[in-house]
């Protein structure tokens, strides 16, 4: 038995990195749906088919519970019920902004931003950013993240007194570095901690460290290579 993840391409490697970390001794699978990137501009109906399909894939390969490690996908399907237990990647925006005295910046795709999650949380502190490009941006770098900087370095440049970040977009995640360098003394808040306290909760079967990832569509990105970076990162 394995722990399915799902993504539409390179992002919900960051949350798988962080599992591994954690958990070594588990199974993994990961599915890089790449052949319907990216998922951010999607309708929502659509994610929830798509969701729903991969989720009983993934149990038809062995698994025995599923991250959705994407924000666009988790915040869609929140009223959806699955035949396995499922981990839902969204945006931390209650732990940044009780971390934080000023104000904090949610960064993510439009299908995010938009969602009903992200619109039931209000708080003056609080600047939703809706970005159709990025996640695009970092699967084609990818491995190469400071070629985005430019653009970022853009995008940023209005929240230079902010006090948190939340890049709410599993993709943001490799791009961590590159925001503690465009605004050092910002604080980057993720969902990879509570992730990893609800699959510690599920205690999913003990395996043998395996991770098989299944690509949908075209990549020229190197998954095996990525995932390898992240692990030798000293982050979680
Ligand atoms: N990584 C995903 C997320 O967390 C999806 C990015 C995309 O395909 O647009 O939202």
């Amino acid at each position: 038995m394995s722990i399915g993840l799902i993504d539409s391409g390179i992002g919900g490697l960051t949350t798988l990195c962080g599992c591994v970390k954690a958990f070594p001794k588990k199974d993994y699978i990961y599915i890089a749906d790449t052949f319907y990137a990216p998922y951010g501009s999607k309708e929502r109906g659509f994610l929830k088919r798509r969701t729903a399909q991969l989720v009983e894939r993934l149990s038809e390969l062995g698994a025995e519970c599923v991250i959705l490690a994407c924000n666009s996908c988790s915040s869609s399907t929140l009223d959806e019920n699955f035949p396995l237990p499922v981990i839902r990647v969204l945006p931390p925006a209650a732990d940044a902004l009780q971390h934080t005295d000023g104000r904090v910046l949610l960064l993510a795709t439009p299908v995010t931003i938009n969602s009903p999650y992200v619109c039931s949380i209000n708080s003056h502190r609080l600047t939703k950013l809706a970005d159709c490009c990025l996640a695009t941006f970092v699967e084609n770098a990818a491995p190469d993240f400071s070629r985005i900087k430019p653009y970022l370095q853009e995008l940023l440049l209005p929240f230079g007194d902010y006090s948190g970040i939340i890049p709410g977009c599993t993709h943001y995640v490799y791009l961590e570095e590159i925001i503690k360098e465009i605004l050092p003394s910002i604080r980057i808040f993720d969902s990879r901690a509570s992730v990893i306290s609800a699959l510690n909760a599920l205690s999913v079967s003990t395996g043998e460290g395996a991770v098989k990832i299944v690509i949908t569509g075209e990549t020229k990105n190197d998954y095996n290579m990525l995932l390898t970076k992240l692990l030798e990162q000293n982050t979680r």
